[in-house]
């Protein structure tokens, strides 16, 4: 069903105490009669944690920022996904485009988490989104319908309800620059109408589609007031709690 959702991206943010003390926060400034998914994606080693505080409150989720796609194996330092159902994380941000720029996460590599996550009954929140120098040539359509089309789009209608979109353009990442609410919604248009051609109406209409990049306080009413704007994938703003308070409330 598509819902508004906050999403706080800490990517390498953070001690322990830190984070918890910031979940603690957010979460009892929820009201209980708020019903819209919260999701913090924290450091790896504090998913355990963070789980066991939040786990009384239904709409708080606990998400990774990555995992590998082979469910175990030689692969010394990675993460996978039947560790991270092991304590109970049930979301996984996937394709950041930190993630693809740093540390060359190909469209391909996507393809095989989501899968892995996907099989794995797993909720994926795949990012999207152009550089810049593709926006100042009018490419950005074409290029995130290549990431959608080659990571995402070979998936079968029946599990697109385990799929949570984030348009991210990386112009706008971690640089104050933020989407207009207009050049976000153009694209959440177009990123729904890819998926009604797709998948038909159903599907597209249940998506959520968060907007990412310099999402703040001063920003979050407009853009989530935008019709495809389901809310935020929010980096910098989710690390102060008063700041990402005032972002979950802008999804009312
Ligand atoms: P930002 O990051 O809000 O700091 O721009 C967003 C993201 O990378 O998810």
């Amino acid at each position: 069903m598509r819902q508004k959702i906050a999403a706080g991206n800490w990517k390498m943010n953070l001690s322990l105490d830190e984070g918890l003390q910031l979940a603690r926060v957010i979460s009892n400034s929820l009201d209980l009669t708020e019903t819209k998914p919260v999701i913090l994606a924290a450091p790896y080693v504090y998913l355990k944690s963070l789980v066991d505080l939040t786990f009384p409150i239904s709409n708080v989720h606990i998400a990774a920022q990555n995992c590998h796609h082979e469910p175990s194996g030689a692969y010394t330092g990675e993460i996978s996904i039947p560790m991270l159902k092991s304590i109970n994380v049930n979301y996984v941000i996937i394709g950041h485009s930190e993630r693809r720029q740093y540390f060359n996460e190909t469209n391909e590599l996507l393809k095989l988490k989501v899968d892995a996550l996907i099989d794995a009954g797993m909720n994926v929140i795949f990012c999207c989104g152009e550089p810049l120098e593709v926006r100042k040539a009018e490419q950005q359509n074409e290029f995130v319908n290549a990431q959608l089309e080659e990571s995402l789009f070979h998936l079968s209608a029946n599990v697109m309800n385990q799929v949570i979109i984030a348009y991210e353009p990386i112009w706008a990442i971690g640089t104050g620059e933020t989407a207009s609410p207009e050049q976000a919604q153009e694209m959440h248009q177009y990123i729904r109408a890819q998926l009604n051609e797709k998948y038909g109406d159903n599907v597209s209409q249940d998506m959520s589609i968060l907007y990412g990049g310099s999402v703040k306080p001063n920003n979050a009413n407009q853009l989530f007031g935008k019709e495809d704007v389901d809310g935020g994938l929010v980096g910098g703003a989710s690390l102060n709690a008063d700041n990402f308070i005032q972002i979950i409330e802008a999804l009312y």
